[in-house]
């Protein structure tokens, strides 16, 4: 006995004559008289079986009892069709049935099992082995293998080695919160799943493996969106006797590896290098979309002495401002009131933040109006036009107020408009690599430093000087890849010094025993001969994502979390037996007399 000879993507008109025998689900079964259709599936496709009430009434009637899902069996000979379909691939045959062996009836699915799903969310989610069925989700999965594949292929020949790392570790700060596990035999102390193996990678460094790579689940407990799962995968890499040019070069060739063998797309520039501080002043963004020009243009900016805008009587949105900058929409002066007015609820949502928005349209007649007409007369207004390049047509939108929240508001108005203005073609890549990021940020709320990447990385030596004097302003050796406006990766140099990192943990505020109690491990290995070495980490579900096509990392994933975290299939996170908590020496304080 054989369950199949082929698969349901397989036999063409080059196969008529052969005997076969398929299995697979039953997508669909549709009478017309004397003849019975079934379509039935499998992850490969999708072929049509034929049965004739005349010649075999008994069968006939066994394929028209069969319901969406049935896992069968079926055995008969190819045959050219009749009515081909242009639109399958196995389109052009069909199958005379001659055994049909039920393996399994179904329930009816709760939603349509087919490219497009008539399924919500919710119940897709809850049932999600049913989902994995679908096409779509398929294609995602198979991406992943292929590109996951690719990946361990390419840094193969580059010489590195996977090496896994512990999933059970000591709590490591990367900037989002730990998730814990419970020990047992030494009741009231905890694990942490790791946000990253960052400090075992910089461990292997040392113990000489000179090339690591692993493609590694990592857990973060954050504020999900569509670009974040708790748990998710990073591809991740580190490397010893490298500078940062080494790290790019070959990690940039990964990239085209994979471009190349997994979509067939070509780059034969190298990829932009930006510095960060030019991500903020021209795109708003350290993750610039380059898809699409439409830079900001400064009209009045602290920092370059650049003021076009001469100050007024009575408009303090302007004068106040300590910058003002201005997106060039071409071709958009005909945007009607209504247009003009969503935008402005754009960049006053929260998130966005902006007061209001100051529109100057240079119509096609050359004359100007603007919302601050009131306060500027048209030669000021054709200053402003002359300086962003504006052209008969075109439409300036300005937003003015501290620079760097302004600049990020004018970085979301410039994806927005993007996203009107149909710029952003999901079939074209645009890559590059910002560099030269701050090594602290300031918390305004905490009054301290954290570092802009994580602890471990790299100062610019050149700025190490500034570490006493003003950190704020020391750039850090770090870099990430960015694609079409996503984070790809992110990764530095890092610091081998055991001195430099122990002033590093100063500065973000660790006192010497809290150090040492953290990472006392990593400061004593680095007292034993640590290489200089640096790494990076790229988002493996955001990379699918992006080949993909799709607008959340979820569809990548085969069992997600939905945005609260949750495993609706599972119905996981869930509570556990007072007995464990008992063996685990944990009592549960119910604070939601709910759950
Ligand atoms: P970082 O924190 O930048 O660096 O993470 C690297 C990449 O991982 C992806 N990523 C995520 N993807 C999905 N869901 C999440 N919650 C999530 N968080 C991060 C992003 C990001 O660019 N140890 C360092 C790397 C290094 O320095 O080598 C690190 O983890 O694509």
């Amino acid at each position: 006995m054989m369950y199949r000879t082929h698969t349901c993507g397989e036999l063409r008109l080059s196969d008529s004559g052969k005997k076969i025998t398929l299995a697979g689900w039953v997508q669909k079964t549709r009478d017309f008289g004397g003849m019975t259709f079934v379509d039935l599936r499998d992850r490969y496709g999708i072929t049509q079986l034929v049965f004739n009430m005349e010649t075999n009434p008994d069968l006939c009637r066994q394929a028209r009892s069969l319901g969406r899902e049935y896992v069968v069996k079926a055995t008969g000979t190819v045959a050219e069709r009749s009515n081909k379909n242009p639109n399958l691939p196995t389109g052009d045959i069909e199958i005379l049935t001659e055994i049909l062996e039920l393996l399994n009836p179904a329930e009816l699915p709760p939603f349509t099992i087919e490219e497009h799903s008539d399924g919500g969310d919710e119940i897709r989610m809850k049932y999600r082995y049913l989902d994995l069925r679908r096409p779509p989700l398929q294609r995602n999965l198979a991406l992943r293998h292929r590109m996951a594949q690719e990946i361990r292929k390419y840094l193969d020949t580059k010489g590195f080695l996977e090496i896994e790392t512990p999933v059970m570790i000591k709590s490591t700060p990367e900037g989002a919160r730990d998730f814990v596990v419970p020990s047992r035999m030494n009741p009231g102390q905890f694990y942490a799943l790791p946000q990253s193996p960052q400090m075992f990678k910089q461990l292997l460094m040392v113990s000489g493996y000179d090339r690591y790579m692993q493609i590694v689940k990592c857990f973060r407990d954050e504020d999900l969106r569509a670009d974040r799962q708790p748990e998710f995968t990073q591809i991740d890499c580190e490397m010893a006797f490298v500078e940062q040019d080494d790290v790019l070069n070959l990690f940039e060739g990964l990239a085209k590896h994979l471009f190349h063998e997994t979509l067939g797309y070509e780059f034969n520039e190298p990829f932009i290098r930006m510095p960060f501080d030019e991500a903020m002043n021209s795109y708003g963004s350290d993750k610039p979309d380059l898809r699409f020009g439409m830079k900001i243009i400064p009209l009045k900016s602290g920092k370059s002495q650049q003021e076009i805008i001469r100050p007024t009587t009575g408009f303090p949105v302007f004068d106040e401002a300590e910058y003002i900058g201005t997106l060039l929409a071409e071709k958009c002066a005909g945007y009607t009131r209504k247009q003009v007015d969503e935008l402005t609820e754009f960049v006053r949502k929260p998130q966005i933040g902006a007061k209001g928005l100051v529109y100057v349209r240079y119509q096609e007649d050359g004359t100007i109006k603007s919302s601050v007409d009131k306060f500027f007369d048209a030669t000021a207004l054709q200053t402003w036009a002359e300086v962003a390049g504006a052209k008969p047509g075109d439409l300036l939108l300005i937003l003015a107020g501290n620079s760097a929240p302004t600049l990020k508001a004018l970085g979301e108005l410039r994806l927005e408009m993007g996203r009107r203005l149909n710029l952003l073609d999901k079939n074209r890549f645009v890559p590059l690599w910002a560099i030269d990021f701050p090594l602290l940020e300031w918390d305004d709320e905490t009054q301290r430093f954290y570092a802009m990447h994580h602890p471990f990385t790299a100062p610019k030596p050149s700025d190490i000087p500034l570490l006493d004097t003003n950190p704020g302003q020391v750039h850090a050796n770090a870099y990430d890849l960015v694609i079409n406006g996503v984070e790809i990766g992110g990764g530095s140099i890092r610091i081998h010094d055991s001195k430099l990192q122990a002033k590093m943990f100063e500065i973000l505020g660790f006192t010497q025993e809290q150090a040492e109690y953290r990472f006392g491990f990593l400061m004593n290995a680095f007292r034993y001969g640590a290489p200089p070495h640096g790494g990076i980490a790229f988002g493996f579900d955001r990379w699918v994502s992006l080949f993909a096509g799709l607008n959340s990392i979820r569809d990548t994933i085969a069992f997600p979390k939905n945005n609260m975290g949750r495993d609706v299939m599972q119905d996981s996170p869930a509570e556990i037996d007072e007995e464990q908590l008992k063996e685990l020496n944990i009592r549960v304080d119910h604070k939601n007399p709910g759950a």
